[in-house]
């Protein structure tokens, strides 16, 4: 069982958990000799999905006050927006693959769907050069004002996927629960009686 708590501990053990979904659906690609279009829709759910997670980390912290398992998860963070970011990179790179015409790519722009897209893929990419330590410390309170981005990369990714699918209900089940954590947060933080304005995770 000590072996077992150690290895989930190591950081390339996690790190290869991560790269799991992308394992598969490429293995899948491989072996079923198919289209890109599975990797396609796989790539930009699991890019949404470890957005969401890495956020919802703070506030399953703060409601879980006192569990040792919410700060496992907190000490992941890191990783887990570099893992959203790595498959959003994917789901970029079978997309331009697919479309193979810088011309057809700059022509898709003026829709909707897509702008969101790529705002939330330029968004993601500043929070991932920024989140190092030299950076977070000598950013100071930017680094934490800057780390904000990180709700408008997901409110981004929310309308691309609804804008991009016919059905909503995919997107609303992975995006609700946020919603929820983040409405609770608020309330944590300004409405409960005895709350204190203040900058930053408890
Ligand atoms: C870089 C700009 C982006 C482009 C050009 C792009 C392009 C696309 C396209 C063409 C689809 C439709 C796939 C299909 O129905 O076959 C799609 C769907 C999707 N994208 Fe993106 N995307 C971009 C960025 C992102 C980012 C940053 C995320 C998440 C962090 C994301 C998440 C999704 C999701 C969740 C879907 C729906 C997948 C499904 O069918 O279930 N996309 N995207």
């Amino acid at each position: 069982m000590d072996g077992l708590i150690r290895a989930a501990n190591a950081p390339l053990a996690f790190r290869l958990v991560l790269a799991l979904p992308a394992i598969v659906m490429l293995s899948r690609f491989a072996l079923s000799g198919g289209g890109l279009g599975h990797v396609l829709q796989a790539s930009g759910e699991w890019a949404a999905r470890l957005l969401i997670v890495t956020l919802a980390v703070t506030p399953i912290r703060m409601i879980f006050k006192g569990h040792h398992w919410p700060m496992w998860l907190f000490k992941r963070r890191r990783d887990l927006g570099l893992a959203a970011f790595l498959y959003a990179l994917l789901h970029l790179a079978v997309y331009v693959v697919r479309q193979s015409n810088i011309h057809v790519i700059l022509y898709d722009l003026q829709y909707k769907e897509y702008l969101t897209g790529w705002l939330a893929l330029t968004l993601m990419l500043m929070l991932t050069l920024i989140s190092n330590d030299r950076l977070l410390h000598s950013l100071g309170l930017w680094w934490k004002r800057l780390q904000r981005a990180a709700y408008l990369a997901a409110l981004a990714v929310f309308l691309h996927w609804i804008w991009m699918k016919l059905d909503d209900t995919p997107a609303l089940a992975h995006f609700i629960p946020l919603v929820l954590l983040e409405a609770w947060r608020l309330w944590y933080r300004f409405a409960r009686p005895g709350a204190q304005r203040r900058e930053g995770p408890p």
